[in-house]
């Protein structure tokens, strides 16, 4: 099933061919003056120079052999030479019947599906989820579902951050605070039995409270950090006391973590973590050794990729600039025989690559890690566990507050994920309310709509923009039913969902598409340019192309919905009509699950 973009390119490329002009440069792209034009080429330039032809004479020539295609009803030249099309009336109808009649609306499968892990949300053990989460959620999350739209086989990975430095300063601080518990890693580290119930008494929000604590004071304390390095490095060889208080603490982290994803629509396929890995650490680092990759660099071990004349100015702490590789090498073993963040990176790609087979690995992570991930990657190709291009970090930039930093709250502190989606879905009750909307809703119904709501705000407002770009987080613009949001598409689609439920009421039936008027020109053809849409976000990951289908066509919808009566209109046209009306809800849906956004049914 083609869209009119390709159908017409295609056409459009014959022509060239057939008057010896490179067919290539027939590409057919929307036209920028949609009042003149449907669609346009601008190839006739490129193939004059070609050919040292004037390019009207030669776009003139491929109008000729455009000339009685039953597809366009107009074909112009302007300009110097660019080829102007107007498609006709009866095909756009065809289009609109074929869009109607597809369960994809309008949306082809890619030829060659590829074997996708995508690593994202990344949530950490004993530290809440905060606003850069949100967007590694959100971005991965609707990426992952375009891909398997799109027919890829995809596997989603939380990536639980779970086995570094910050686990052994929490087992630390979290027994020099519970005796109890302290004496049970004892007794059980020392090879006895202890009552893993005494664990119970440790909460999230000990963890919550002990993490900033224990991180601060190792950043001045010494024997403190020294302590904590010494405690991770012992729970990654299962020292069996810490290891059990260290399952305490993932297990309940884990359940907080799922009640957020939850809240916000996203879930993983795999929720694997970095601990997961450790039994391929000792493996892989011999291996890596047996490569000739480790080098010793004061007491630990490292990989170094920077290539040859690959340099940065680094400042000593005497303020002396010394010139060093760039990028910096990759911690393998830390002088106290830990795994670090790198190390089970690179691990979990080799457990990945053992478990799946991925053609692409993506990583939706802030891009503030783009320095690490490059040296992971780098590393990784040179341990032979991946090939070039097959691990791509997808880096976004930070939701600022109105200061232009990553967002906080209003005392200064990082806010929590939970308490954000509160505070969001607050805000979509507060303005239901004002709307006068969900009034007449059973309170779980209108609970469950303010939920989706909020979501939709969230999500709307981050996929709207490019994601290297950063953004202010404003939740009223976010939040509100005018323009360019979230909850204006919902109330959209939801508007859409009453007349199409007023129309059964009245037993009111879909029929054949005639396209008329201006209004309903203008909806088919944004309906038809929704897989050109995808295979943008696809290529790019980039689902702000995908959101900014979904606004365009909710605008359409809106302007067609203005301008064409459904119900008073008589009975061909009304048929007619509330099949685009159908098809449109249908393929604005589907875009929105896509973005990972849910729609009520009424509000
Ligand atoms: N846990 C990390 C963090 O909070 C993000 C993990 C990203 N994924 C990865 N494979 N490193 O910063």
């Amino acid at each position: 099933m083609s869209d009119l973009k390709s159908v017409l390119g295609e056409a459009v490329e014959a022509a060239f061919a057939a008057i010896g002009a490179p067919p290539e440069l027939g590409r057919v792209t929307p036209s920028d003056r949609p009042d003149l034009a449907d669609f346009q080429s601008n190839g006739a330039l490129a193939a004059a120079k070609r050919l040292g032809k004037n390019p009207r004479e030669i776009a003139t020539a491929v109008a000729d052999q455009l000339a009685g295609d039953p597809r366009l009803a107009a074909v112009e030249i302007a300009g110097p030479g660019f080829i102007n099309l107007k498609v006709a009336e009866a095909a756009l109808s065809d289009r609109a019947d074929a869009i109607a009649a597809d369960p994809r609306a309008g949306a082809a499968s890619v030829a060659h599906a590829r074997k996708v892990i995508v690593d994202y949300g990344g949530p950490n053990v004993a530290k809440p989820m905060h606003v850069g989460h949100l967007r590694a959620s959100i971005i991965g999350e609707s990426l992952k579902r375009l891909y398997r739209f799109r027919g890829d086989e995809v596997v989603g990975d939380a990536h639980f951050g779970d086995w570094g430095y910050q686990m052994g300063l929490l087992i630390g601080a979290v027994m020099d605070e519970k005796p109890a518990v302290a004496a049970v890693v004892e007794a059980i580290n020392a090879g006895g039995q202890g009552d893993v119930s005494a664990f119970e008494q440790v909460s999230l929000a000990d963890l919550d409270r002990l993490y900033p604590e224990a991180a601060a004071k190792g950043k001045t304390d010494t024997d403190y950090r020294d302590r904590a390095r010494k405690i991770t490095a012992a729970l990654q060889t299962k020292q069996p006391g810490y290891y059990a208080l260290w399952e305490r603490f993932r297990d309940v982290t884990r359940v907080a973590l799922e009640r957020d994803f939850h809240a916000l629509g996203v879930d993983f396929d795999w929720w694997k973590g970095e601990s997961d890995v450790e039994p391929l650490i000792p493996p892989m680092v011999a291996e890596l050794d047996a490569k000739g990759l480790l080098v010793d660099d004061q007491g630990a071990r490292i990989i170094r990729v920077a290539r040859e004349g690959e340099t940065k100015k680094k400042k000593l702490p005497d303020g002396s600039v010394v010139t060093v590789p760039s990028p910096d090498p990759l911690l393998v073993v830390s002088s106290e025989g830990s795994a670090m963040y790198g190390t089970t990176d690179l691990a979990t790609i080799l457990d990945r690559k053992q478990i799946f087979g991925p053609d692409l690995i993506i990583y939706c992570v802030d891009q503030r890690q783009a320095d690490h991930f490059e040296i992971v990657f780098r590393a990784a190709y040179l341990a032979g566990y991946a090939t070039e291009g097959q691990l791509q970090h997808i880096g976004f930039g930070t939701m600022n507050g109105t200061d232009g930093k990553p967002f906080k709250t209003r005392e200064g502190g990082v806010l929590k994920l939970n308490d954000l989606i509160e505070l969001t879905r607050s805000k979509a009750r507060e303005r239901l309310r004002e709307a006068g909307l969900g009034e007449n809703l059973p309170p779980e119904e209108f609970e469950a709509t303010a939920g989706k709501v909020a979501v939709a705000a969230l999500k709307f407002a981050d996929l709207q923009n490019f994601r290297g770009t950063s953004y202010v987080f404003d939740l009223d613009r976010f939040m509100s039913f005018e323009g360019k949001t979230g909850p204006y598409l919902l109330y959209q689609a939801v508007r859409v969902k009453s007349l199409l439920r007023r129309a059964a009421e009245e037993g009111v039936a879909q029929g054949p598409v005639t396209v008329a008027e201006p209004a309903e020109r203008d909806l088919v053809l944004t309906l038809d340019a929704f897989d050109a849409a995808l295979g943008e976000a696809y290529d790019r990951y980039a689902p702000n192309a995908l959101a900014e289908h979904a606004y365009r066509l909710s605008q359409a919808f809106s302007r067609f919905y203005a301008a064409c009566p459904i119900m008073q209109a008589e009975p061909a046209v009304k048929a007619s009509r509330l099949t685009l009306a159908a098809t449109t809800l249908r393929q604005l849906e589907l875009a929105l699950d896509l973005l990972g956004i849910a729609t009520p049914d009424r509000m």
